[in-house]
């Protein structure tokens, strides 16, 4: 006779699936329903929720790069980068971003968020020590799990705490991860303080410069290279390019061997189809762009710190940006949806962070910059912000 097992063993079909209504109903309750919005091709609102820093997704020199090579290439990459996924298109874009950033190879990912998974991965391993902020992406968080190595999520921005974690780790090899730019508060990490303490005790240094790529640095060139580090032996550099590159993908920067490592083991470029040679075109193309207009660049911080400011004056709680981005603290979850609707109601299309996307738990609007950012507009948008506001949400 057998025994009975577990009681989910008798579910019958229709029933195994019902844990998940018990777990929307919990979500619902604390008020983390998530919601999609179909967005249309014209929308009357000003948008300070996208990651379109520079303006550029819709540029005509953009979008046109993009319609040309899906015509000349077709509609996908048709296999992985390593079987007919690269095209002379991806193989320019890797030139040129190593080029602009001063770093010795670049390899083009599907997205920011495989580039992450890869980079982290095929960098650590069960030899390896991870140590990084506790505020970084998810793509690097998920790289970390994957990894098999030993992690410490250290105090956030604290060379201190990176210090003493690297100095008490029981593997030998070492790897600290970081965002340039915090994708929540926008704030930047200390670079140079980072990459010296990664010297002091034999580590690499990864960054994910998401939000300082195009934004930061000479001509938009990025955090890492603001601080010096983008052509340095043991520093790597992830992007993305659907950020202020307007298109989508992402890249791994740094050192050639680096870059061959990555091509031979890391699983997210291996196993996955290449990026669309009209994302690839379309990145290379604004990367042209960007060359052309520097001062896009300068244009994107100039606008969020007067957003910044503005919004402090009527008595926010705002991060002060360091990049595009900026924060403003709300009372609650549900109030922090509520106020991104009414403000959206009123023609300003702003961000809203909850938990789980909030480290500390604190839910926010995020609000970002973009580079034909008015003066009119920050005007706008500080008073619909103030008017939509919630009771609490100034201090
Ligand atoms: C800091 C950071 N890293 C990585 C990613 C992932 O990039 P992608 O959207 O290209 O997958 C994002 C974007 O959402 C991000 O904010």
């Amino acid at each position: 006779m057998t025994s009975p097992g577990p009681a989910s063993q008798n579910l019958p079909p229709d029933q195994v699936f019902d844990w998940l209504d018990v777990e929307a109903e919990k979500r619902a309750e604390a008020g983390l329903v998530r919601k999609l919005r179909i967005r249309q091709a014209q929308e009357p609102e000003l948008d300070l929720a996208g990651n379109d820093y520079l303006g550029l997704a819709r540029d005509k020199r953009v979008a046109g790069a993009a319609a040309a090579a899906a015509l000349r290439w077709g509609a996908g990459a048709t296999g992985s980068r390593l079987v007919t996924g690269t095209t002379e298109v991806h193989a320019e874009l890797e030139h040129e971003l190593a080029r602009f950033c001063g770093t010795q190879a670049a390899l083009v990912f599907s997205s920011g968020f495989t580039a992450n998974l890869g980079a982290v991965t095929a960098l650590s391993g069960a030899d390896s020590a991870i140590v990084t902020d506790k505020y970084i992406h998810a793509s690097l968080i998920e790289g970390c799990r994957l990894s098999r190595s030993d992690i410490a999520a250290v105090a956030h921005s604290e060379p201190n705490a990176f210090k003493h974690a690297l100095a008490t780790r029981r593997k030998p090899r070492a790897l600290v991860v970081t965002d340039s730019v915090f994708s929540v508060d926008g704030d930047i990490a200390p670079l140079e303080q980072l990459a010296g303490v990664c010297r002091e005790h034999g580590a690499s240094l990864l960054v994910d410069d998401a939000h300082g790529f195009g934004v930061l640095g000479e001509g938009g060139r990025g955090a890492v290279h603001a601080a010096g580090l983008s052509g340095a032996p043991d520093v790597v550099t992830t992007i993305t390019l659907s950020k202020s590159l307007g298109a989508q993908g992402g890249a791994v920067l740094g050192p050639r061997r680096v870059i061959r490592h990555l091509v031979d083991t890391a699983r997210s470029f291996i196993f996955d189809t290449g990026l669309a040679p009209a994302s690839a075109a379309a990145a290379l193309a604004a990367l042209t762009a960007l060359k052309a207009e520097p001062e896009l660049a300068t244009k994107v911080t100039e606008a969020a710190g007067n957003l910044a400011m503005q919004l402090k004056s009527a008595g926010f709680r705002v991060s002060l940006p360091d990049a595009a981005v900026i924060s403003v603290q709300a009372p609650s979850p549900e109030s922090a949806v509520a106020w991104a609707a009414a403000c959206a109601d009123q023609g300003v299309r702003v961000g809203c962070f909850r938990p789980p996307s909030v480290p500390d738990g604190i839910s926010r609007l995020r609000l970002t910059a973009r580079a034909d950012l008015t003066e009119a507009d920050v005007d706008r948008a500080v008073a619909v912000i103030t008017a939509a506001a919630p009771p609490g949400a100034t201090s």
